[in-house]
C-alpha cells in the first residue's frame, strides 16, 4: 500500500526529531518541505528527492505529497515543530475531506508528533506550562482578526497562560502590541513573557520580559511568545560557584501541600 508519513521535525536540532520521525525519514524515497525544514534536516535528506515549495504554496505542497504516495513512492511530507500545530497536517486531512480524489483514499497515511515551538521555550526556561494553557496563531491570513482577537480576549479572562505563535511578520506587526493590549486588561504588567527566538538552532535567543515591557519590535516570526498566567513566576538560583539564571514557571497548586 502507498504511504504517506506526515511528520513534524521539532524544532530545529536534530537531538530534537523522534526517532519514529527518523525512521519514516529514512524510509521515504521523496521528502515534500519548505527548503529551511528540509536544510534543517542536513545528512538525513542524502539520497532523497526533496521536493522545495515556497511559504505560501501549502495547498500545492500538501497535494504534491498526497500525489506523489499515490503514484507509489513512499513520501514524506515535513513541518518544523509539530506537524499537527499550525501546520501542514490539518491540510492534508482537509484536502481528503474536500477533493474528489479516489486515489488519495487508497494512501495508508501516518502522522508522527514532534516537539512544538512553545514547549522548546517552556523547556529553556523552566516550566511555564504547568498549569492550563493555549496556543493561539497571531496570523489573520487565514483567520479573520475579530476571531482571534475572541480568542485573545477569552484565553485572558480565562487566565490561560498563552503561546503566541506567527506573532509578527513583515507584512503583519501590529497584532501582538493589539494582544498586548487585550492581555493587559486582563493582568498584571509584571506577568512574566518568554520570548524564543531560533529554538534549538544555532542563533537562540532567550529573554524573559514583563507584559508591560513586552517590545513588538523586538519580535519577528522566528519567535514563539509565552505569556504566563496571573500565578505564572520568575525566581533566581544562584548555585554557590556559578552564574545565576532566571527559571520560569507556573504552579499547579501544590502550595497547600507544602509547608
Ligand atoms: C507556522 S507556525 C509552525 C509551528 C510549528 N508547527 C510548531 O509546532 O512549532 C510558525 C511559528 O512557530 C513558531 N516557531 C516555530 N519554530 C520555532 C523555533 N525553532 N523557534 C521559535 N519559534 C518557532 C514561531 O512563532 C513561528 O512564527
Amino acid at each position: 500500500m502507498s504511504k504517506l508519513y506526515v511528520i513534524g521535525t521539532g524544532p530545529g536540532d536534530l537531538n530534537w526529531l523522534t526517532p519514529a520521525a527518523k525512521e519514516a525519514i529514512n524510509q521515504s524515497t521523496d521528502l515534500v518541505a519548505y527548503g529551511l525544514y528540509l536544510k534543517l534536516l542536513g545528512e538525513l535528506t542524502e539520497g532523497k528527492i526533496c521536493h522545495e515549495q515556497d511559504l505560501g504554496e501549502e495547498i500545492q505542497r500538501a497535494e504534491n505529497a498526497l500525489n506523489l504516495a499515490s503514484s507509489g513512492k513512499t513520501t514524506s511530507l515535513i513541518s518544523s515543530g509539530d506537524i499537527g500545530i499550525f501546520a501542514m497536517a490539518t491540510l492534508v486531512f482537509e484536502l481528503l475531506d474536500t477533493q474528489s480524489k479516489p486515489e488519495w483514499h487508497d494512501v495508508d497515511i501516518q502522522v508522527l508528533p514532534g516537539i512544538s515551538a512553545m514547549q522548546a521555550a517552556a523547556s529553556r526556561v523552566g516550566a511555564p506550562l504547568g498549569h492550563d494553557f493555549c496556543a493561539i496563531s497571531l496570523s489573520d491570513l487565514l483567520t479573520p482578526w475579530e476571531t482571534i482577537e475572541k480568542r485573545i480576549t477569552c484565553a485572558a479572562e480565562g487566565d490561560f497562560v498563552i503561546s503566541f505563535y506567527n506573532p509578527v511578520s513583515k507584512k503583519r506587526d501590529w497584532q501582538l502590541q493589539k494582544a498586548k493590549e487585550i492581555l493587559l486588561a486582563n493582568r498584571p504588567g509584571s506577568t512574566p513573557v518568554i520570548l524564543g527566538r531560533n529554538l534549538t538552532r544555532e542563533t537562540e535567543a532567550i529573554t524573559i520580559t514583563t507584559l508591560e515591557a513586552l517590545d513588538p519590535t523586538q519580535v519577528d516570526m522566528l519567535t514563539l511568545v509565552m505569556i504566563g498566567n496571573s500565578e505564572s513566576k520568575v525566581i533566581e538560583s544562584t548555585p554557590a560557584n556559578g552564574e545565576s539564571k532566571q527559571w520560569v514557571y507556573t504552579p499547579r497548586g501544590y502550595s497547600k501541600k507544602l509547608i
